[in-house]
Order: structure tokens, then sequence, then C-alpha cells
């Protein structure tokens, strides 16, 4: 009879932390994959990836003051772009904090480093154009000069 009941007690408390999707109470942080949030995508189970932090906005879809239609399309995906787009206002991301509950896996994440490489290179072509332009004036400064000069000599 005893053993029973503590079985009981242990299969109930187990279920709670993925019922609710809740971080877990030591501060452990939880961390998600892209194809583990893509299946939460319909109105009764909404996960939303902004800034590498994962979202289970469930609950907010009817409070959103943009609408629902807008928070279903981007629906198990990343909707940082989107997010940011609409430039929402710090009242918005304090709303965030609400709805957390983890983070994006590190090899998920976005690789910013690319972008860089691009910016560093692009220089070369328009080099040409820094010395032209200098030069020209310089040569019509030295003719309008030479025509000055010639001018007074003769009279
Ligand atoms: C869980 C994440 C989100 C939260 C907490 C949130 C919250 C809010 C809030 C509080 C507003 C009112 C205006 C403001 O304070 O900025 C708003 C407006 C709006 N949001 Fe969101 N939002 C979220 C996600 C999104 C996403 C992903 C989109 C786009 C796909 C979006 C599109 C809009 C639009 C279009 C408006 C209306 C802007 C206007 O009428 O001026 N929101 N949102």
């Amino acid at each position: 009879m005893g053993e029973e009941m503590e079985n009981m007690s242990v299969n109930t408390s187990s279920k709670t932390e993925d019922e609710n999707h809740v971080p877990a109470e030591d501060g452990a942080v939880k961390y998600y994959t892209r194809d583990e949030v893509q299946a939460h995508n319909m109105s009764k189970d909404t996960w939303l990836i902004i800034h590498d932090k994962v979202y289970d906005i469930t609950s907010f879809l009817e409070e959103h003051p943009g609408g629902e239609e807008v928070l279903l399309e981007q629906a198990g995906s990343d909707a940082t772009e989107s997010f940011e787009d609409v430039g929402h206002s710090t009242d918005a991301r304090e709303m965030l904090q609400q709805y957390y509950i983890g983070e994006l896996h590190e090899d998920d994440r976005k690789k910013e480093t690319k972008k860089e490489v691009y910016i560093t290179t692009s220089k070369e072509s328009s080099s040409w154009s820094t010395w032209l332009i200098p030069a020209v004036a310089v040569a019509v400064v030295g003719f309008m000069y030479r025509y000055y000069m010639l001018e007074h000599k003769s009279s």
C-alpha cells in the first residue's frame, strides 16, 4: 500500500515540466533545435524564435495588438526580422519575457561573420577617382595661371 502511494506522487510531478514548457526551476536553461521549434506551428501550440530565444506565444495570440494572423504566419520559425521590421516598442520587448521558454541550440544559430568580408574588399575599384579629380583640378589651375601670365606679358 505504502509503495503504491509513493509511485503515484512521482508520476504526477514528472508530468508538469514537459506540459508547461517552463524552464527548470533550478535555473537551468533549456535548448531547442530549429526542428523542435518548427513542430509548434499551429494556433493551439505556437512557438517563435526571436534573437535566438524561443517563446511559447500560444496564450498571447489573441492579445497581440498587431493581430494573430501575423504571428501564425511566423509560427514555428524565426520571426526576428519581422519583429524588428515593425519597430516594436520597449513595452513589446518586455512582454516577450513572459513567454520565454529557452534558447535556440548553438548549432542552429545564424553565423554573422560572413557579412564583414564584403565591406573590406569593396574599396579597390573606386580608388582611381580619388586622385583623378584633384589631378584635373591642378591641371586646370595650371592652365589658367599660364593664360593669365601670357595676357600680362603682352599688355
Ligand atoms: C511574441 C512576440 C511579440 C510581441 C510580444 C508583440 C507585441 C506587440 C505590441 C505590444 C504591439 C503594440 C505596438 C508596440 O507596443 O510596439 C504590437 C504591434 C504589432 N505587431 Fe507585434 N508582437 C510580437 C510579435 C510580432 C511579430 C512576429 C510580428 C510580425 C510578423 C508582429 C507584428 C505587429 C504589427 C503589424 C503590429 C501593429 C503595429 C501598428 O499597428 O502600428 N508582432 N506587437
